[in-house]
């Protein structure tokens, strides 16, 4: 059900149909999607399950590099593993429309329901290869690269950015304009620039200018931690729905609390014994996907996060789990930290 109602939002007008262009929930009548954003080296296969399974509207992979992907890299093959999630949202990163489309072909055959187009990630490996928010910079390579992934697949297709490159050139509004002209069927825009990588407060009012510039739903995104800054988001920007971050790291629960909250739909209360469950079954998943060597360094990340959304664990303790290469201790000391959790005010999600 919440999977038709996020690919109906992808499809959705913003004016609901009356022509105002200002509803600024998809749909009238319809709970603003709440969607997981992709994060590199964080939203893998087991994650983006667990938040999904939790309630999130829809979750995304992390970028796959298009170019490898398309060459039959097992890493690329990894990160846009879908292993039944649904909707499952493989993102696309890559300066060329050639290897951009075929990398979409092969996400759309191997059972992607939506491809998503990075062009906000303004990391140095990826902006210097021209790809991700180097792509602000070049509008005509940017829409060269929307028209061919889109004329690549039948699925819909996707785009996220940031406001622009810098504060002279915010571009987001062009750029959507050109995304909804070529058959996209929404774009996410998080509220910062490129030359402003995470610094500063992301701009929800900014996004305003995207929304009223499109007729495509939009979806906001930064500095997103809870039900109260999702409202104050939507009702700056006036867009769709929107993506959580950071916020979701070491709490898989948080984005459906919020969509839960946002539709006025009970919070699932989940004990922290619940927890601890999830954060182990995500653990035993990565070890499984990627094997002991590579699962326990990429566990490392979660499980830091865990331990400080959890706030059971002294500092040794915390260290040891961090650099223990010994399942059984860590899952000794993972449940320890939600164990030893002390439920604080706002947390009862
Ligand atoms: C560690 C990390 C990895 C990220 N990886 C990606 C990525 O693969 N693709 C992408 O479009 N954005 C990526 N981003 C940007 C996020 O999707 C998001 O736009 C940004 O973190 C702002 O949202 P937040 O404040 O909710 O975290 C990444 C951000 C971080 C911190």
């Amino acid at each position: 059900m919440w999977a038709d109602d996020y690919l109906s939002v992808l499809r959705s007008r913003q004016d609901g149909g009356d022509g105002s262009g200002t509803v600024g929930s998809g749909r009238r009548g319809t709970a603003p999607p709440v969607l997981l954003a992709p994060l590199s080296g964080i939203t893998d296969l087991h994650f983006r399950r667990a938040v999904r399974k939790l309630g999130a509207s829809a979750v995304v992979s992390e970028m796959v590099a298009a170019a490898e992907f398309a060459k039959g890299d097992e890493e690329s093959r990894l990160r846009a593993e879908g292993g039944g999630i649904d909707p499952h949202v493989v993102q696309l990163a890559g300066c060329s429309p050639a290897p951009m489309a075929q990398a979409a072909r092969l996400a759309e055959d191997a059972g992607a329901h939506v491809v998503d187009i990075n062009m906000g990630c303004p990391a140095k490996t990826v902006t210097g290869g021209e790809a991700g928010s180097a792509l602000m910079r070049d509008i005509e390579g940017a829409t060269r690269i929307l028209a061919a992934v889109r004329e690549a697949v039948s699925v819909p297709v996707t785009v996220k950015m940031r406001l622009g490159w810098d504060h002279d050139n915010l571009n987001a509004p062009e750029l959507a304009r050109r995304a909804e002209s070529l058959g996209l069927d929404a774009v996410t825009v998080h509220g910062r620039t490129r030359q402003q990588f995470y610094k500063g407060v992301a701009d929800w009012r900014a996004i305003r200018s995207v929304v009223e510039s499109v007729r495509i739903p939009v979806i906001a995104n930064g500095d997103v931690v809870d039900a109260g800054t999702a409202r104050t988001c939507l009702e700056q920007s006036g867009a769709a729905g929107v993506m959580i971050g950071r916020a979701a790291l070491g709490r898989p629960w948080l984005v459906g609390a919020v969509a839960a909250e946002l539709a006025g739909h009970p919070v699932q209360t989940l004990d922290e014994a619940a927890r601890a469950r999830i954060a182990l079954d995500h653990y035993d998943g990565l070890l499984a996907l990627y094997g002991y060597r590579m699962g326990i360094r990429h566990a490392r990340k979660h499980l830091a996060a865990y331990a400080d959304a959890a706030g059971g664990l002294d500092t040794p303790a915390r260290t040891a789990m961090l650099t223990s290469t010994d399942p059984a201790q860590v899952r000794v000391l993972l449940r320890k930290a939600f164990a030893g959790r002390h439920l604080s005010l706002g947390e009862a999600a």
